[in-house]
């Protein structure tokens, strides 16, 4: 047992270009250069996926082989001498290149990705490539622009595989492969549709991101200027509470293209497309400066001045019982600090939350390292939780752990998703009878590491049945480890304003209607949706219609502001600071990565001079 430790982890020694060079047992060729600083060109290569070997430009020599081997997909021997730049090389590289060139129709001054973005482009330079020896195809291939933010010029594709790994090994959908044979090779979509008719993809764009050049492309992005010159920003999503890291691309004030932050431990580079892309490349209507309602009854530009006086003439004519303040639970934890100072000044203070969610936050808790523990899983359960429609990172990573790690899955939710089809076990209606978890208890015997997710419906009496019945299986599983439980819920702050204090409430009509009120501010910040989705609950439009003064205060107009008698702009995502706290309890910070917009304002600046 000892020897074969000390085996396991005995490193393994080499030497690249006359440099002697330790890696460990099973590195790549390519991986044991990288570490040492030693430069190989590469364009099929990605790390995190997995080699293929296909481009043939990371091709190194071995002393004393005639063969030269591709180093991404070559193990490196111990005691091995490798050359990784020699004129046979150089040659061999500037003729695949030139390959590459002629198969499509590479007209770089006509491509989005021209300058500085595209890894073909970027290896002609530096292979010196100033004219293609061989002819020109010109193929007409054909370019889908039907995705919503992205589109696929096949004219420009090198058939590097790389977007297909990324959607099968890191997205987990496999929507992507490559079809055809020879000159005809082509990437397809769920074996040949077009992506408006994609029935997998999820829009995530992580193979745009992974495409060497310019045939996958961002809509939004093409034309606002190269990557290479743009100032990067790292920050946080705030879309769901996750909390995934964000590189995002700036230039003149401008948004140019938002990418994962690939050294972020929450989302290692991945996102949905919520992060990816609807913060930034979905129109919304931003409100810019204050609103107040005129006399007949239509919301006016106002000055800062003129709509806090409005408003603090308005709460001063109300009893503290008359008074309440709402706010959604996405505030960052400054905000909420604020929010707690101003509870004297108020009859009712609460953030809405979803069905279910009140009780949840009851006891907010979280769990350290939890994507870690969901990809470690051999078994994960789903119970209450969508998270392909709300969390679609933490989707990504249950589909990865299931389909490329053989996790068992279980789910017990009422809505049908997209995961549905990897379970072992999908229910949803739940059964009590003996011979439903019997079977449950058999998919899960021998499992050694069990992550429960549990999302808002898991708060329900059948929810918390289904709960207790599982950890009774796992309990009576000799030797075996009790679930990580890891808690998933909608409001991308709620657990943490919870634990500053702010109760949850669900029921937003009965918590209005429970007193009359004369004033109330709703502090909406930049929910996409401008905080319309409140009005969804029976009665809470009538019961808005009834207090004299509402004051929004948003980021995004919508049909909530276009009830208040004053509305607030309020800074969004990419204007923010600040810091949330993700569902493992990491503490995430924002930074401003564009000027405000006219004159929004911060939500704790607001509310300070509101209720200060
Ligand atoms: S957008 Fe995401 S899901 Fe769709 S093809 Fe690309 S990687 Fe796959
Ligand atoms: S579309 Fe891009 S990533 Fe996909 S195979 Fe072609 S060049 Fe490679
Ligand atoms: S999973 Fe959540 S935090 Fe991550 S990109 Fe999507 S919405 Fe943003
Ligand atoms: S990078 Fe190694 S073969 Fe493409």
């Amino acid at each position: 047992m000892r020897s074969e430790t000390m085996t396991a982890t005995k490193k393994i020694s080499l030497t690249i270009n006359g440099k002697v060079c330790a890696g460990e047992p099973g590195q790549t060729i390519l991986e044991i250069a990288r570490a040492n600083d030693i430069y190989i060109p590469t364009l099929c290569y990605l790390k995190g996926l997995t080699s293929w070997g296909g481009c043939r430009l990371c091709i190194v020599e071995i002393v004393g082989s005639p063969k030269i081997v591709p180093s991404c997909a070559t193990p490196a021997v111990d005691g091995s001498k490798i050359i990784t730049d020699s004129p046979r090389l150089h040659g061999l590289r500037k003729a695949t290149l030139e390959l590459l060139f002629s198969e499509r129709n590479h007209i770089c001054p006509m491509c989005p990705y021209n300058k500085g973005d595209c890894g073909l482009q970027h290896q002609g330079y530096l292979h010196g490539i100033n004219n293609v020896r061989y002819q020109y195809l010109y193929p007409a291939m054909p370019v889908d622009l039907t995705a919503k933010y992205f589109g696929i010029d096949h004219n420009r594709c090198i058939l590097c595989g790389r977007c297909v790994r990324t959607c099968d090994e890191i997205q987990g959908v496999h929507t992507l492969d490559v079809a055809y044979r020879g000159i005809r090779n082509q990437v397809v979509v769920d074996m040949l549709k077009k992506f408006s008719e994609s029935e997998t993809c999820t829009s995530c764009g992580a193979c745009v991101a992974n495409c060497p050049t310019g045939a996958f492309f961002d809509k939004a992005a093409a034309f606002r200027g190269p990557l290479a010159s743009c100032q990067t920003v790292l920050t946080t999503c705030t879309e769901c509470p996750l909390g995934c890291g964000l590189k995002v691309f700036v230039k003149e004030n401008r948004i140019v293209n938002v990418w994962g932050d690939p050294d972020s431990p929450v989302n290692r580079g991945h996102l949905c497309v919520k992060g990816r892309y609807e913060t930034w490349a979905e129109p919304r209507e931003r409100i810019t400066q204050p609103l107040l309602r005129d006399k007949d009854g239509k919301l006016q530009p106002a000055t800062w001045d003129n709509a806090i006086a409005t408003i603090r003439k308005a709460a001063k004519a109300a009893k503290k019982t008359e008074k309440a303040l709402l706010v959604a639970p996405r505030v960052t934890n400054e905000t909420a600090q604020t929010i707690t100072k101003f509870t004297g000044k108020v009859d009712r203070l609460a953030m809405y939350v979803t069905a279910n969610e009140a009780a949840l936050c009851s006891e907010p808790s979280f769990n350290a390292d939890a994507m870690r523990k969901l990809e470690d899983a051999d078994a994960i359960i789903i119970i209450g939780a969508q998270p392909s429609r709300d969390n679609g990172v933490v989707a990504a990573r249950i589909r990865t752990t299931v389909r490329k790690r053989e996790a068992k899955l279980l789910i017990f939710h009422a809505r049908k998703s997209d995961l549905d089809q990897y379970a072992n076990i999908c229910a949803h209606e739940v059964s009590l009878e003996h011979q439903f978890w019997n079977e449950v208890a058999a998919v899960l015997e021998g499992a050694q590491k069990p992550a429960i997710l549990y999302g808002p419906n898991a708060m329900t009496p059948i929810g918390v049945t289904v709960m207790e019945r599982l950890i009774k299986i796992f309990e009576g599983h000799p030797g075996g480890q009790a679930p990580t439980l890891i808690g998933l819920p909608v409001g991308t702050n709620s657990l943490a304003l919870a634990g500053a204090g702010i109760e949850a409430i669900e029921d937003v009509g009965p918590w209005l209607d429970a007193k009359p009120l004369k004033f109330l501010h709703i502090v909406a910040s930049d929910a996409p949706d401008g905080g319309a989705g409140l009005l969804d609950e029976k009665y809470v439009s009538d019961l808005l219609n009834q207090i004299p003064c509402v004051v929004v205060q948003a980021g995004y107009r919508s049909a909530l502001t276009d009830k208040a008698a004053v509305v607030l702009p309020a800074t969004i995502w990419c204007e923010k600071s600040g810091t949330i706290t993700n569902l493992e309890g990491r503490r995430l910070s924002l930074r401003p990565v564009l000027p405000v917009s006219g004159e929004a304002r911060e939500d704790a600046a607001i509310l300070e001079s509101v209720f200060a």
